[in-house]
């Protein structure tokens, strides 16, 4: 149905099974190796003979999401919200609501038993909620939009450490001259197109909060004070996101709010995060089926909405041949939420102010975002695991060797051993929804959404007290992630090992695998 991949024969998949099974075999030799599991010789790690990880796809299920024909005939958008970062009332906590995507907090946060012991958290979110994008916004807006309520504070300034001249605190003051005869694209106004708006930052500084109400109020697990030693936060080479960080640490770590915090940041070209490294043959993979592409699982939904799209452009006067509007619902969709989040209007035509975009046609087109996105890291068959394992893979490398780090420091820790190691127990990234769908689509979803603002995804590592074993639970919105794959399944206390055999499988140790994987 929909023109989307059958899922694959089972030929294939026992050809899967036997390079699996032949690759477990080998790798299993380098894991015990590598890192000890138990600090017992190999011979007596029965157990670990049995790790076989299934690297292959599986479908995700099948809901309203990824039907084309609810999201072309539909009605409403499946009860997610759009209009405001708070809930409407009686609308429970864990609610899809694109504006303030659903985070670990206090209330819902489904507590482990005492007999595992917490030991290293990783959380990735994407950045929170902001103005569109200047490419996404419709060649004449028929509002301004201002941010005088907020200052961009971009600034260089000696470590105290390394002189005595202080900086000022500076920061952006968007303005238009009546010199310039040029107009701005899209919307006039005080923004940066596009910046963190006021309440986006309210936004991040709330979750910073919430995840400091948990990991510290509630598990003891974080210290009270910032320390830099434990606690290492990580943004992209996009502005937005350190935006944001500037608000999460200080709802973090209230009272400190004028520490110094390093935001650790890899050069433009080769940084994981956002991902910005590049990789041909996942962007040519990407582009054979997604969007731009003429496969026809993907132009089906394109064709289905061409009256949607005939609407749409009459009135927001985009050309019916800009691609950039026509071979995705990803311009419409940006350009209509972020008014809808910041509780402005739907749009209407300059030349015919009495044609509006109406709510109806905004969520038809949501549908088709979320249809969209379910599509390109999901339902389109292997093709998505390939192309996100290749352009995503060094982040999942990272993310695999900071848990054998944490449990190696764990294991030294306990043994007294004064062995240095990182002793790093929490790291942050804050990141975008091109970094947490493709760590979506490798940890292979269930159920595939568009990731919201502030979507967010963490990876905690415990130890059990009885057994001394890893194990790993992955929370997706607050609640634990469900996986199509049969070797993650519910992410809910997988042993760790088996997580990283995964993440290796995929990416290679070190993320060995992706310099070849990406340079065809
Ligand atoms: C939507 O409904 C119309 C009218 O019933 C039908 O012709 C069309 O095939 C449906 N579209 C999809 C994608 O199901
Ligand atoms: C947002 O939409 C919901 C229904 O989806 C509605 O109940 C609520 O009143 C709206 N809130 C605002 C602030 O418009
Ligand atoms: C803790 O949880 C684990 C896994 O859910 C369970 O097997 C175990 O019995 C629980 N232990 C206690 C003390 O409740
Ligand atoms: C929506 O798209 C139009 C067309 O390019 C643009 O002018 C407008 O600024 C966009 N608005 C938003 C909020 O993205
Ligand atoms: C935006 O500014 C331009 C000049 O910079 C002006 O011509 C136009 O009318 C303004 N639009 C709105 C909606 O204020
Ligand atoms: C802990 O110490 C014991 C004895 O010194 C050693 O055999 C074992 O390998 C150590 N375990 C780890 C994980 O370092």
């Amino acid at each position: 149905m929909n023109g989307i991949t059958p899922r694959r024969n089972t030929f294939i998949w026992l050809i899967a099974l036997i390079l699996v099974g032949y690759y477990v075999l080998t790798r299993f030799f380098e894991l015990t190796g590598s890192f000890s599991i138990t600090s017992s010789p190999s011979g007596t790690q029965a157990a670990d003979m049995a790790i076989s990880v299934d690297l292959s796809w599986h479908a995700p299920i099948s809901s309203n999401i990824n039907s084309l024909s609810s999201a072309i005939n539909g009605t409403g958008i499946y009860g997610f919200i759009f209009n405001s970062s708070t809930l409407p009332q009686g609308t429970p906590y864990g609610t899809y609501n694109w504006c303030n995507m659903p985070h670990v907090r206090r209330t819902e946060y489904p507590k482990v038993n005492s007999s595992y012991a917490l030991e290293y958290v990783e959380v990735i979110h994407r950045h929170h909620k902001r103005t569109p994008y200047a490419s996404n916004t419709f060649p004449v807006e028929s509002y301004p939009w201002y941010c005088d309520d907020e200052g961009l504070f971009y600034a260089g300034a000696p470590l105290p450490t390394h002189g005595a001249n202080q900086a000022a605190n500076t920061y952006w003051s968007v303005y238009t001259s009546t010199s310039n005869p040029l107009a701005p694209r899209g919307f006039n106004g005080t923004c940066q197109f596009p910046q963190i708006t006021r309440e986006g930052l309210d936004d991040s500084w709330q979750h910073g909060k919430d995840l400091y109400d948990v990991y510290h109020d509630l598990l003891g697990f974080l210290p009270k004070k910032y320390d830099p030693k434990v606690v290492s936060f990580r943004v992209t080479n996009n502005v937005i996101t350190s935006q944001v960080a500037s608000m999460l640490v200080s709802g973090m770590f209230r009272g400190e709010e004028h520490e110094n915090v390093p935001l650790l940041i890899q050069p433009s070209n080769i940084d994981s995060l956002e991902p910005a490294y590049s990789c041909s043959s996942a962007s040519n993979k990407f582009s054979s089926y997604g969007a731009g592409s003429s496969d026809p699982g993907w132009t089906a939904h394109l064709k289905a909405a061409s009256d949607l799209y005939a609407n749409l452009d009459a009135i927001s006067g985009v050309s019916p041949t800009d691609s950039g509007f026509h071979m995705s619902f990803d311009h419409y969709f940006d350009n209509l939420s972020a008014r809808l989040c910041h509780a402005k209007p739907l749009p209407c035509s300059i030349s015919n102010p009495s044609l509006c975009v109406t709510q109806k046609m905004a969520e038809e087109v949501f549908r088709l975002g979320q249809y969209e996105y379910s599509y390109l890291y999901r339902d389109a068959g292997a093709r998505t695991l390939e192309y996100t394992a290749a352009s995503y893979g060094i982040w999942i490398a990272e993310l695999a060797q900071n848990l054998r780090d944490a449990m190696h420091a764990t294991d030294s820790a306990s043994n007294g051993s004064k062995k240095k190691s990182s002793g790093m127990k929490y790291r942050h990234n804050v990141a975008h929804d091109g970094s947490v769908s493709r760590l979506l689509s490798i940890l292979q979803i269930e159920k595939m959404v568009w990731p919201g603002m502030g979507s967010e995804v963490v990876f905690e590592l415990y130890k059990g007290k009885k057994d001394q074993q890893y194990y790993v639970r992955v929370l997706w919105g607050g609640q634990v992630l469900k996986s199509s794959n049969p070797t993650l399944g519910v992410l809910d206390m997988v042993r760790a090992d088996i997580l990283i055999a995964y993440f290796d499988g995929l990416a290679g140790q070190g993320a060995k695998k992706i310099p070849s994987l990406c340079s065809v």
